[in-house]
C-alpha cells in the first residue's frame, strides 16, 4: 500500500526590502545568469508583483509577475532547489495565475530555455502552449539560447 503524502500549502506575501538579498543569493544557485538583488529591487520599484512563497516561516520560492494591460507576464519563477518536485512550482504558478486573472489579464505569457526540462514539464501540465521562438534570447555558457514563448489563456 502507497502513502499518499499531502501536498504542501504554502504561504504568499509581497515580496520586500528586507527579502532581497536573500532572492538574489538564491537566485544565484538556481541560475546561470541569476538577476541581482537591484534588478529584484528594480522590479519592486517598477511595480512589478513581486511575491515570496513560505512553507510554514521557510523561504521556498519567489516569483516576479509584470501586467501590461490585459497581459501578464512571468519575469522570474523559482523554488528553491532543497524544496523542488514537491508541488510548490505548481502552486506558485497557480497563485500568479490568480493574481493576474484578478488584476484583469486574459493570457499569461512567460519566457524559457528549450533546455529547462524540469520548467517545460511544468508549463505544459499547467496549459501553457508554446507560441513562438525568440532567436538567441538568452545568454548561454556557449554564446545564446532560444527562449520558446509560452502562452495561458485565463478567460477560460
Ligand atoms: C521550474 C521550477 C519552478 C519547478 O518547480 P517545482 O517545485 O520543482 O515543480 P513542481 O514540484 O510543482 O512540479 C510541477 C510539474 O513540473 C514537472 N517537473 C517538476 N520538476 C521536474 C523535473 N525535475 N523533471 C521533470 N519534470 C519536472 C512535473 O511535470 C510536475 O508535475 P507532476 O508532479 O504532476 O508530474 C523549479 O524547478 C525551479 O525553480 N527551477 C530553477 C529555476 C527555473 O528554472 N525557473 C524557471 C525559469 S523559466
Amino acid at each position: 500500500m502507497s502513502v499518499v503524502v499531502p501536498a504542501p500549502d504554502p504561504v504568499f506575501a509581497p515580496m520586500s526590502e528586507l527579502d532581497l538579498e536573500w532572492v538574489a543569493a538564491q537566485d544565484r544557485l538556481l541560475y546561470p545568469f541569476p538577476w541581482s538583488a537591484i534588478s529584484f529591487a528594480d522590479s519592486m520599484r517598477a511595480g512589478y508583483g513581486c511575491w515570496m512563497m513560505f512553507d510554514g516561516s521557510e523561504p521556498v520560492g519567489y516569483a516576479v509577475l509584470m501586467m501590461v494591460l490585459d497581459e501578464a507576464h512571468i519575469l522570474n519563477i523559482s523554488v528553491v532547489s532543497s524544496r523542488q518536485s514537491c508541488g510548490f512550482g505548481r502552486r506558485l504558478l497557480d497563485h500568479l495565475g490568480r493574481v493576474a486573472r484578478e488584476a484583469g489579464a486574459r493570457q499569461l505569457f512567460l519566457e524559457v530555455r528549450p533546455s529547462n526540462a524540469p520548467a517545460l514539464a511544468l508549463y505544459q501540465r499547467a496549459g501553457f502552449e508554446t507560441i513562438g521562438r525568440r532567436k538567441g534570447y538568452y545568454p548561454a555558457a556557449e554564446g545564446r539560447e532560444d527562449a520558446l514563448i509560452m502562452r495561458l489563456p485565463l478567460w477560460r
